[in-house]
């Protein structure tokens, strides 16, 4: 076991210059916005783990029933042969789906290393133990950062074949713009022959889509609104959250599912030494859930250059976990 978090100094998940920047950089933007990326510290790990948790959510259902259910084929898909092999998970949260099938190649006795990607620290110190105590003989190197510096750091640990997994529907939270550039780099960021495994939430009935993002027990306003308290604590900032309401969106004809946070009257908020003027019902554009349609998925294939292997949809058809290949 191999744990590489990385040691923390002010901001407890993130250099916090990089942090300060991206904050105040996307608040003095119009629309302002700010990036889902920093909803992950202690309190927001928790409140995801609620959200994956609520019946409406089904994202987490739909790919468990493919990972628990699906699992030996899934793993034909994703591992060709038997040579050895890192099995890379970017943004691998508590690893809850994931667990199955890492349970199901340590039962074949497959020579793998897991290596966990995430950008908070907390989730992977929470994932190491779990894992280690589950699957004492399971090689695992926890990678604390962003996705591809860690790539390369897995590069750069082992010259061994990759197999990547993507889910959870986390291309959902990139515009298709930001998706096509992400697949881009991915593949040219790999070696013929490595796989990737990314999870994508399709299309459907748009009631389903929006009842998962907005629950009347408001565990995704709480989580939005933790991103506030978040700055608040880490950037010596004054956001008053009583005055933000949370309001989610869904648009059927684009897929895109969008969080905004909404200022509830004209109000300055102090960041450190600079001051940010909020108008009444002004927004604050958090995060993006992009649905995909079939035709969707394979253009962006097509464009980010890999071969198709094929893929494993939940028994209900409204989630596809997509197997690529680099040529
Ligand atoms: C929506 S959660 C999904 C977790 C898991 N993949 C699942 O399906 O349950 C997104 C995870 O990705 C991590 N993450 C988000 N942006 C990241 C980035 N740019 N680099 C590395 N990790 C990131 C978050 O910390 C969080 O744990």
């Amino acid at each position: 076991m191999n744990l590489q978090l990385k040691p923390h100094s002010g901001v407890k998940d993130h250099p916090i210059d990089s942090f300060r920047l991206d904050v105040l950089e996307g608040l003095k933007n119009s629309p302002k916005k700010l990036s889902s990326k920093y909803f992950y510290d202690k309190i927001g790990d928790r409140l995801f783990q609620e959200i994956m948790a609520m019946p409406n959510y089904y994202l987490t259902e739909c790919e468990l029933d493919i990972f628990k259910n699906k699992t030996a084929d899934l793993a034909k898909l994703l591992i060709p042969g038997n040579e050895p092999f890192d099995l890379i998970e970017l943004g691998a949260g508590d690893a809850m789906k994931s667990t199955f099938l890492l349970s199901y190649l340590v039962e074949k006795g497959t020579n793998f290393t897991y290596m966990p990607i995430d950008i908070s620290g907390n989730i992977l110190s929470i994932l190491n133990e779990k894992l280690t105590s589950q699957f004492p003989a399971l090689q695992i190197t926890c990678l604390e950062g962003e996705y591809f510096e860690m790539l390369h750091k897995a590069a750069s640990l082992s010259d061994r074949k990759k197999v990547i997994l993507f889910l959870g529907s986390n291309i959902g939270n990139m515009d298709i713009e930001e998706a096509e550039n992400f697949c881009l780099s991915l593949n040219q960021n790999l070696a013929s022959g490595d796989r990737i495994l990314i999870g994508f939430d399709l299309k459907k009935n748009p009631h389903i889509i929006l009842n998962a993002y907005n629950d009347k027990e408001g565990i995704t306003a709480a989580f939005n609104l933790n991103l506030l308290t978040r700055i608040n604590n880490d950037l010596e900032a004054d956001f008053n959250l009583s005055q933000f309401q949370h309001y989610q969106t869904y648009d059927p004809i684009t897929g895109a599912c969008r969080s905004f946070l909404v200022s509830l009257k004209d109000q300055t908020v102090t960041i450190g030494n600079e001051n940010i003027s909020f108008e009444e019902n002004e927004l604050i554009d958090m995060e993006i859930s992009q649905k995909f349609s079939t035709d969707k998925i394979k253009e962006l294939r097509e464009k980010s250059g890999f071969e198709n292997v094929g893929e494993i949809k939940d028994s209900k058809k409204w989630f596809v976990d997509t197997v690529w290949q680099v040529k």
